[in-house]
């Protein structure tokens, strides 16, 4: 899909709730397929990425029906997988595929999990080795990428595991493996990455046994969860409205939960106007309403590296942010960014490029430097976020701003053009070639 953007004409003015959490609705998913009873969930995302993960635990013999604006999820139960007819497709989704993986690696059957051409590319051996280490039998692609072939497994057992990577979805795929292994599974990471599982473990009544540890054979029970929005899909229009002359925005019921919340924190130190109203707990989650206001030129500031678990997914829109400061905003321990949907660093750094945007790309971050963002043709590469942040940008560009690879927007954010169109955003799909 292409879009055609153009300059904003007005204010972008109004309010909206942006879509469930992504992270939260492929654990509501996961946690209550294993669990016993039924599990109510509101809020849920329904992009393509959770959609995936939704048709496996239905392969795997969930079933899931509407009920209202919620979804009821009947639980199998622990023990209670059935075998997969044929391989788990995980689309698009690193979530889906190595949180599953640490589900399927205990399970007395063999299972196999693909995904589409970027998630075929992108590393698995992060959560494979450790698996191994727990008594798995997998075997991965060439290079440890995609398929991964799981084998019957004969049973786990329970491990410390030093993560080199702060990531969660490594985090959470040992945690979930870590239910059906003898003794105790721990992980250490290296900085705190979200920390969604351990939320919501205890609500399917399953505790913790130390901050990232679980202990074998707890038995999860069905539960009621409310998906708050998704702070990674807020961070768009947290991002426009800053930068759209005279706009004033609210943004509803969005999750502030602390391991997610750098975006907040980089759009304060840049100087941003953000109000976080009636900050509240809602299903185990911090969640507040949030004002922005364009705030003028912000200026440009060095990111600390701690901060980078934290907004991660936020990176590709803070560059668009970084484009129209004064200065220079600075970002270093970031290589993760290489390996997502994307090469992220490379697939921004080239955009804002043709877009005449002055920037020094390093192996781990890079130095962005504030100016006028001109008109042009970029490329989103398939990537949702890359090409949501470029679209952003086309909203205060000195002319149209046309992005290619929009597809997987779809992914994470099926009403983004609706919704940045609804506050005054200027955007639309274009034909093939147009
Ligand atoms: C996610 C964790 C992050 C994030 C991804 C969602 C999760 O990945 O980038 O979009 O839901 O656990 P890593 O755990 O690989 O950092």
């Amino acid at each position: 899909m292409i879009l055609a953007t153009a300059p904003a004409p007005a204010p972008l003015r109004g309010e909206l709730t942006p879509p469930g959490d992504k992270s939260i609705s492929h654990r509501a998913l996961i946690l209550g397929c294993l669990a016993e009873g039924e599990t109510r969930v509101e809020g849920l995302l329904e992009g393509e990425d959770v959609k995936a993960t939704a048709a496996a635990c239905r392969q795997l013999g969930m079933a899931m029906r509407r009920d209202g604006q919620a979804w009821v999820l009947e639980g199998v139960g622990e023990r209670g997988l059935q075998p997969p007819a044929a391989a788990l497709d995980m689309g698009n989704s690193g979530t889906a595929m190595r949180l599953l993986a640490g589900v399927l690696a205990a399970q007395p059957f063999d299972s196999v999990l693909v995904g589409d051409v970027s998630l075929s590319q992108r590393p698995m051996n992060r959560i494979v080795a450790p698996l191994r280490q727990m008594g798995a039998h997998i075997e991965t692609g060439p290079g440890g990428k995609p398929p991964l072939r799981i084998h019957a497994s004969g049973g786990l057992h329970g491990i410390a595991y030093d993560s080199p990577v702060a990531s969660a979805q490594v985090k959470s795929c040992l945690l979930l493996a870590g239910l059906y292994a003898d003794g105790v599974t721990a992980v250490r990471e290296p900085l705190l990455s979200r920390d969604h599982t351990e939320n919501m473990l205890p609500a399917f009544g399953v505790p913790l046994v130390g901050d990232r540890a679980v202990q074998g054979g707890a038995r999860l029970r069905g539960t009621s969860l409310r998906v708050p929005a998704d702070i990674s899909s807020a961070a768009f229009f947290l991002v426009a409205a800053t930068l759209v002359p005279g706009s004033d925005l609210v943004l509803n019921n969005v999750g502030i939960n602390a391991t997610r919340d750098g975006i907040l924190r980089v759009l304060e130190a840049m100087g941003a106007d953000l109000e976080i109203r009636k900050p509240r707990e809602s299903g185990g989650e911090k969640v507040a309403d949030l004002r922005i206001r364009h705030a003028g030129r912000l200026k440009g500031i060095d990111i600390p590296a701690a901060w980078v678990p934290s907004l991660i997914d936020e990176l590709p829109v803070i560059f668009a942010l970084a484009a129209r400061a004064a200065g220079t905003t600075r970002l270093r321990g970031a290589a993760e960014l290489r390996v997502k949907e994307s090469d992220r660093l490379s697939v921004m750094a080239r955009g804002l490029e043709t877009l005449g945007v002055e920037l020094v790309e390093y192996e781990d971050g890079i130095d962005i430097r504030g100016g006028d963002i001109g008109a042009g043709r970029v490329d989103g590469a398939g990537d949702h976020r890359c090409a949501m942040s470029f679209c952003v940008l086309g909203q205060v560009a000195a002319g149209p701003v046309t992005v290619d690879g929009c597809e997987n927007i779809n992914t994470s954010y099926p009403g983004f053009v609706a919704d940045l169109a609804g506050i005054g955003g200027r955007i639309a799909a274009v034909e093939e070639g147009g």
